[in-house]
């Protein structure tokens, strides 16, 4: 990948992954978040890669390992796009079925669908489970959409436009500022405002500052955090590069 240098290289490669992508072609999701992988998601990730390839569907047909969507009891969680075909508890041996039936005669493998346990009913879209349907994911919208390793899946959703929009329209007190307008808190229980511990940092008269994220997973078995950063969220707009530059002065 080519150094990007400025956020009219950043937006031009941005549209050439958007370029070599096509939203109608089969994208299979496998959530390769903590529970899912004690359940076996390593292994069916790697038979849907074996499986795509020995079928020659490789040039039409993805996976992505993803964040978790939240369903965790469940896993692993298997979601195929663009009809958003939500698959539970899959397991490797289930793999050649689903690439025979879903991704090539784009039949629904019912037994793999939520059963509600109340009605008996399947819901076959991952929008329609009791469970998803009123939920609004706000902080992990994208994580399901990202496989922490591409970093091109993060771009091709616009990511690291506020650090270009940053570096390339503000200066390192313009940032702060705008932090500080936003009222952004902490939410380990004191809610002190960033901008302030920001500012704190930045007036601080030694020269050389530092940048700490703290990826804690108090919550044991949880990994919340290594959720968020497993779609890049913490490195531009939650702050770990914008934070350097507004405390630089
Ligand atoms: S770990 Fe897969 S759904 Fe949570």
């Amino acid at each position: 990948m080519a150094r990007l240098e400025t956020p009219e290289a950043l937006e031009s490669f941005r549209q050439e992954i958007l370029s070599r992508r096509d939203p109608d072609s089969p994208c299979v999701s496998i959530c390769a978040g903590a529970g899912c992988v004690a359940s076996g998601a390593d292994e069916v990730i790697a038979a849907f890669e074996k499986e795509i390839e020995a079928k020659g569907l490789s040039a039409t047909v993805s996976t992505k390992g993803t964040g978790c969507p939240g369903f965790c009891e469940q896993g692993p969680v298997v979601v195929i796009y663009p009809e958003e075909i939500c698959y539970l508890q899959v397991q490797a041996k289930d793999v050649p079925e689903i690439v025979a039936q879903t991704i090539e005669n784009k039949q629904v493998v019912e037994r793999l669908c939520f059963k509600d346990p109340a009605t008996g009913e399947r819901a076959v879209k991952e929008s329609d489970i009791p469970f998803y349907r009123s939920q609004q994911r706000t902080v992990l919208c994208n994580n399901i959409k990202i496989d922490s390793k591409r970093i091109e899946d993060y771009l091709a959703l616009g990511g690291y436009a506020a650090l270009a929009k940053a570096l390339g329209q503000m200066t390192d007190l313009e940032v702060l500022e705008e932090v500080k307008k936003s009222n952004i808190r902490g939410r380990g229980g004191a809610g002190f405002p960033a901008g302030r511990k920001w500012e704190g940092s930045r007036n601080a008269e030694e020269p050389i500052k530092y940048v700490i994220v703290n990826a804690d997973e108090g919550d044991p078995g949880a990994f919340m955090d290594r959720a968020i950063h497993d779609q890049c969220l913490v490195n531009e707009p939650f702050g770990l590069i914008l934070g350097g530059y507004a405390v630089s002065p």
